[in-house]
């Protein structure tokens, strides 16, 4: 076997099953605010759209998808993220796949010069675990970089040293973060161009959560925007990765994209001939109205918007929390007089309330003393308004007793 796989840790999900196995919670019913599976119903075009193309299951995909999907999704791109018109050509800076988190992984398999033995792989702490593993995987050390509220949850660049970035091969970006909402703004983008040409990386910037905002006004800015902004229209270095799965809830379709640079995507195409991920046609084609449509996207966040007004009321006075910038995740912090940590805090409120959550220090690492997630809880706001409220209100009761 690779003796690699040795080096992967248990995923936050099975470590949490383990720490509720055993429990008899109270006989109240089960709510969870665990997973980040979205919950509002998948829009009707999308269900219509792959209903009218199920023939298309008696054809083999290309690899590379069809030209009407890599159009919709460069309209897409170019319209959401203010690029120069032509900017992308279909043809070469995309390319579909099937959920980001296949692609996420696959992506550091295909980049990284394992012949380098310094070859390093940048992260956030706390993170979406898959980036741990791709690294691992490929045979890069991985190095995590502290996102604490000091640092407004956000990675602080300028406390990398140089031979950390002469290491570095890939950074992975989460903007908006997982679990932490925030969002990287335009400034440390530009900063992290500049590194990446200076050190020669590559930037993964995983944007998945970048159309789930509260302010109409202000959508999260991504990597490919910034990058063109400052004239790097060729996207040298630069990938970003978007999904269906949040932005349209539909997380069982399985349809993403990553999008970026031309000679990077030439390799990765390359590596995913092999590695077998072709998106079937009727996914394809459910996929390009998706894309296509905007109404289903806004209906989406008004319902966030309510749920985290109406929850934020509920905690603000029990827990540190404030309105994340963007994402579906309260990253709620428990206040030093409740005497409690956050794999207690998880363990007791399943017992006493019948309430799923994730502890902070599960979803991320212990370094040099520190472990940004310690408590901290993930809410996924993922649920009904209502199942979200009586969260909320079975969160209070437990911290009042
Ligand atoms: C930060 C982040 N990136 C990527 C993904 C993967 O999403 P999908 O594979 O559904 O596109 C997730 C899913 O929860 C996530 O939280």
């Amino acid at each position: 076997m690779n003796p690699d796989l040795l080096r992967l840790q248990p995923y936050p999900f099975q470590k949490i099953s383990t720490l509720l196995d055993g429990i008899t919670p109270t006989t109240k019913p089960l709510l969870s605010l665990a997973i980040g599976e979205p919950k509002h119903p998948t829009p009707q075009i999308i269900l219509d759209a792959l209903q009218e193309n199920l023939a298309g299951f008696s054809n083999y995909p290309l690899t590379k998808g069809n030209n009407t999907l890599r159009e919709s999704i460069s309209n897409w791109l170019t319209q959401r993220f203010n690029l120069p018109q032509n900017c992308l050509d279909p043809n070469h800076h995309v390319l579909p796949v099937n959920g980001t988190r296949e692609a996420l992984f696959a992506f550091a398999q295909a980049v990284v010069n394992r012949e380098n033995s310094s070859a390093t792989i940048l992260m956030p702490n706390p993170f979406y675990q898959i980036y741990e593993g791709a690294a691992l995987l490929a045979g890069a050390k991985p190095v995590y970089l502290p996102c604490t509220k000091e640092l407004g949850f956000n990675p602080d660049f300028d406390a990398v040293s140089d031979q950390t970035w002469d290491d570095c091969q890939l950074l992975y970006l989460c903007s908006p973060g997982n679990p932490t909402g925030a969002v990287v703004d335009e400034a440390q983008i530009k900063k992290l161009l500049n590194l990446a040409e200076k050190h020669d990386f590559i930037i993964a910037s995983d944007e998945c959560y970048s159309e789930i905002y509260f302010d109409e006004d202000k959508p999260p800015v991504g990597l490919l925007e910034v990058a063109a902004k400052v004239g790097n229209t060729n996207f040298k270095r630069c990938v970003v990765f978007h999904s269906l799965s949040k932005r349209s809830n539909a997380p069982g379709l399985r349809s993403g994209f990553v999008a970026g640079d031309a000679t990077i995507l030439e390799q990765f195409l390359l590596y995913r001939t092999y590695h077998g991920c072709a998106m079937s046609p009727p996914i394809q084609a459910a996929s390009i109205a998706a894309w296509s449509d905007e109404a289903h996207v806004l209906a989406n966040r008004d319902e966030y918007r309510v749920k985290f007004d109406a929850v934020l009321q509920i905690l603000s006075p029990i827990m540190d929390v404030k309105k994340p910038d963007a994402s579906f995740y309260l990253w709620a912090g428990l206040k030093q007089n409740s005497g409690k940590d956050d794999v207690s805090f998880t363990r007791e409120i399943f017992e006493q309330q019948h309430l799923k959550v994730v502890p902070g220090s599960y979803l991320s690492r212990h370094i040099d003393g520190v472990n940004p997630g310690e408590n901290r809880i993930r809410l996924a706001l993922v649920a009904t308004l209502d199942e979200c409220i009586e969260s909320a209100e079975r969160i209070s009761e437990y911290l009042k007793q």
